[in-house]
């Protein structure tokens, strides 16, 4: 962050306060009001963090206004199309797109830790067979540090840096495995000459009593579809693990936090939400009452896969990831399917109905995932386990950031209080 001449004038009860302004290299002023409190007396008051920066970081810049999303400055669009996951995950974790040796290098160590501890197939057998896989990741995740004790020490850097790479390699199999046990089938163990995304596609579809051929091009769009997500600033899911981390907890720990966070319908659980919304209109003619429904402010209902708390004017993945949805579509021979064929109209017919101009809603990227994926053949219940095996090396990324910065502090928000104010406690028979 630089430090420029500017400030910004603060004034209170007759009092002005000077507040320094830094530059990012992109994106707008940040005002400084670290010292506001000591000087001032006063909090801020920004729930939700609309207008607040919780941290300095140099992975991923987002300008929502004009839909741009680049990692350590290389536009999300050319990353879908011309690198794949895996290269996205080093120049993520590492600042620059990797050597081809250290491309291969990087490949290797995270293939080379697949495989779980065989102890937690037990573990993963305590789990109700009904259990959404979201839940089981979140307990198995958490019950890593459990497993993996000697790299949860975070002072340590080669121990952070084995704990991240242990998560970049593992959640595909802990993602697969929620999966089959959630359907009663045998655990899959990862093949290492298949590269990420077909050995998770592997894990998911194959059977001991036949093997499941993955298509190269369903492998791609399973890549493409980790790219998108892997990385998206200070999202609640990403908060959550900053703010975890900032006590000193384990990497584990912290992750575990992040897609317990990430499970909500709001955030990453807006896929499956989506795609059950789709289901649930069911047919074109049905559209406009939906999207009554979603205008009236008497009814909760909101279209799922639609807005974004920082895009306002298009989703730069939702655009990729509608590509994709029409490549795989296309390939398993279901282009007609009802589905996307409702999902297109909603979009057309949303777009053109000035409340969602106004309030600047446009489809996010889970609009159009959750097609791909069930026309994979993945069930709702998988889509937001999907996405935190693909948002972990954001979350791993941001979090080794984190713990790299000498001014880390312990994440502390203050209050606007609106409770009682100091009274006297009243003994039982008295009240
Ligand atoms: N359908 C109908 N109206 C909506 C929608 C929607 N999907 N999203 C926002 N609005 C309306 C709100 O009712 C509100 O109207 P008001 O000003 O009249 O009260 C206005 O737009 C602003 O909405 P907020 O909730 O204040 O916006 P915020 O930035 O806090 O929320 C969010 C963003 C949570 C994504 C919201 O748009 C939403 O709930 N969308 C549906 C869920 C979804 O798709 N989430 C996925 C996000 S992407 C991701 O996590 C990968």
């Amino acid at each position: 962050m630089a430090d420029t001449k500017k400030t910004a004038k603060f004034t209170l009860d007759g009092r002005d306060f000077d507040l320094p302004v830094h530059s990012p290299t992109a994106g707008p002023d940040v005002v400084d009001i670290r010292k506001l409190y000591g000087q001032a007396g006063v909090f801020t008051y920004d729930p939700g963090f609309t207008s607040t920066a919780s941290c300095d970081s140099a992975i991923t810049f987002i300008d929502g206004d004009a839909g741009v999303l680049l990692h350590r400055g290389y536009p999300i669009d050319q990353l879908a199309s011309a690198s794949h996951y895996l290269e996205v995950c080093y120049l993520l974790l590492y600042g620059n797109l990797p050597s081809a040796a250290e491309l291969e290098d990087f490949e290797t160590r995270v293939t080379q830790h697949t495989m779980i501890h065989e102890q937690m197939h037990n573990f993963f057998r305590g789990f109700r067979r009904d259990a959404h896989p979201m839940a089981t990741m979140v307990g198995v995740v958490g019950a890593m540090s459990a497993f993996y004790h000697d790299s949860t020490d975070i002072n340590d850097p080669w121990q952070r840096e084995v704990a991240s790479i242990r998560l970049i390699a593992k959640m595909p199999t802990i993602a697969a495995m929620a999966y089959k046990y959630s359907i009663g089938q045998p655990f899959v163990y990862p093949r290492n000459d298949l590269d990420y995304a077909a050995n998770f596609l592997h894990m998911c579809f194959s059977v001991p009593a036949e093997d499941y051929t993955v298509d190269p091009i369903l492998a791609r769009a399973m890549d493409r579809i980790f790219t998108l997500h892997a990385d998206h600033e200070q999202n609640a899911s990403t908060s959550t693990v900053r703010l975890a981390s900032s006590s000193g907890a384990n990497p584990f720990a912290c992750i575990a936090a992040g897609i317990a966070c990430l499970w909500g319908p709001a955030h990453g659980g807006a896929n499956q939400a989506c795609l059950e919304m789709l289901n649930e209109i069911g047919t074109v003619d049905r559209i406009p009452e939906f999207i009554a429904r979603a205008k009236d402010k008497d009814d909760p209902f909101r279209l799922m896969g639609f807005g974004h708390r920082v895009y306002k004017n298009f989703d730069p993945r939702a655009t990729v990831m509608k590509e994709s949805a029409d490549e795989v579509l296309e390939l398993l021979g279901v282009e007609n399917n009802p589905i996307l064929q409702v999902a297109k109209e909603l979009e057309k017919q949303a777009l053109a109905d000035p409340y969602f101009a106004e309030k600047k809603l446009f489809p996010n990227v889970d609009f159009y995932s959750g097609i791909i994926l069930e026309a994979m053949g993945f069930p709702t219940s998988m889509f937001t386990p999907i996405f935190a095996l693909s948002r972990t090396v954001g979350w791993i990324s941001q979090w080794k950031e984190q713990l790299s910065d000498p001014a880390l502090k312990i994440g502390r928000p203050r209050q606007l209080y609106t409770g009682e104010t100091e009274r006297d406690y009243v003994p039982v028979e008295k009240r």
